[in-house]
């Protein structure tokens, strides 16, 4: 069985940045895939590499399960669990440890950054969470994983550790590709688009959520940061701001760039913004009737529980299988 694996993390409510970057593209995938199996999954274990709070931990991690079936992923080709659940995800972690050099995460570029955010209390998880997350990968064997461009490093690490498995034990783990979307890769703040738009920003000005009203949506729009030219083209050097909100309209279209610069290359920034704030609350309206209709709903903890038990099948096997390579316990 051909895989293709992928997560988020529930840290916050979920944007059009990690939208449009990740679950769109699943949905997408399972269409272009359709004998590929997917394993989707909620990283709460990720999520404690900082301090969160236990009721809203787990209150988020209901919200994120409940969007990944509202945006539309096909239930049929996945499954969708919650990481924690699976220990087999815990177990590879540790495994993986001794395949993983310090010097390497030394260079992870999200872990220099997050690290730089905090005074004190750097946790030893935010170090050594990229082991983590090639775990969640090997073990399904993944063919391609989807994400967006700021998990790319992480990626090539993963791939590192399974070529170094490999050495040692040949063709024992797939060594995953990474599937980056061309149009969405980075989606970037409406405040900032020299900043990544992210769950942390602590300015709701920066972000569309998914579960914001069409008239907040259209205001974040509005106020979305571009420049003073007034004309409608694309460059993602000197007009990084109306670039993003351009490539957020071709995205959620499913068009290119150009079309788009070619409809309104005679129009004003006032008329775009107007017409994107308008598609962006009309392709998430659905998904947000879903969305609500789902979180009190007993069908997803059974779609959590199907997930669960479909993902286990292979990860317990695959731990089992690399523990007894490696020499460890007894071979009864
Ligand atoms: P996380 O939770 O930070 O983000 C989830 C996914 O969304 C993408 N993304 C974006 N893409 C484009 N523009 C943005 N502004 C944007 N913000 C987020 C991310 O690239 C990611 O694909 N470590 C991962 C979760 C994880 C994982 C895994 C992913 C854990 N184990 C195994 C793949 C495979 C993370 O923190 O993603």
């Amino acid at each position: 069985m051909k895989t293709i694996v992928s997560g988020i993390q529930p840290t916050g409510a979920i944007n059009i940045g990690t939208y449009l970057g990740s679950i769109k593209n699943f949905v997408a995938l399972q269409q272009a895939h359709p004998d590929h199996h997917f394993f989707l999954f909620i990283a709460d274990t990720h999520a404690l590499t900082v301090p969160q709070d236990p009721v809203k931990l787990r209150q988020a991690i209901k919200e994120l399960a409940a969007m990944y079936v509202a945006c539309g992923i096909n239930l049929k080709q996945t499954s969708l669990f919650v990481q924690s659940a699976v220990s087999a995800h815990q177990e590879m972690d540790v495994l993986l440890q001794s395949f993983a050099y310090m010097g390497e995460l030394e260079r992870m570029t999200q872990y220099k950054d997050k690290a730089l955010k905090q005074t004190s209390g750097i946790r030893a998880s935010l170090f050594t969470y990229p082991v983590l997350m090639a775990g969640d990968i090997l073990l399904y064997d993944a063919e391609f994983v989807p994400v967006g461009d700021d998990q790319k490093q992480h990626l090539e690490l993963t791939r590192t550790i399974a070529e170094r498995v490999n050495h040692q034990f040949p063709d024992f783990f797939n060594v995953p590709k990474p599937l980056i979307p061309e149009l969405t890769a980075r989606i970037m703040s409406l405040q900032n688009p020299d900043q990544k738009m992210s769950k942390s920003d602590p300015n709701v000005k920066s972000k569309i959520l998914l579960t914001d009203d069409a008239a907040i949506i259209k205001k974040r729009i509005r106020s979305a940061v571009t420049d003073s030219e007034g004309t409608i083209r694309y460059d993602a050097n000197s007009k990084k701001g109306l670039s993003n909100l351009i490539r957020i309209y071709a995205a959620l279209e499913n068009r290119t760039i150009s079309d788009i610069v070619k409809r309104y290359e005679t129009s004003d920034y006032q008329t775009f913004k107007a017409d994107l704030g308008d598609l962006v609350a009309s392709h998430l309206e659905p998904i947000q009737a879903r969305y609500h209709s789902l979180l009190k709903s007993q069908e997803l903890i059974d779609i959590l529980n199907d997930g669960q038990a479909g993902a286990e099948a292979l990860a317990i096997k695959k731990v089992q299988r690399f523990k007894k390579k490696l020499g460890l316990g007894l071979n009864r």
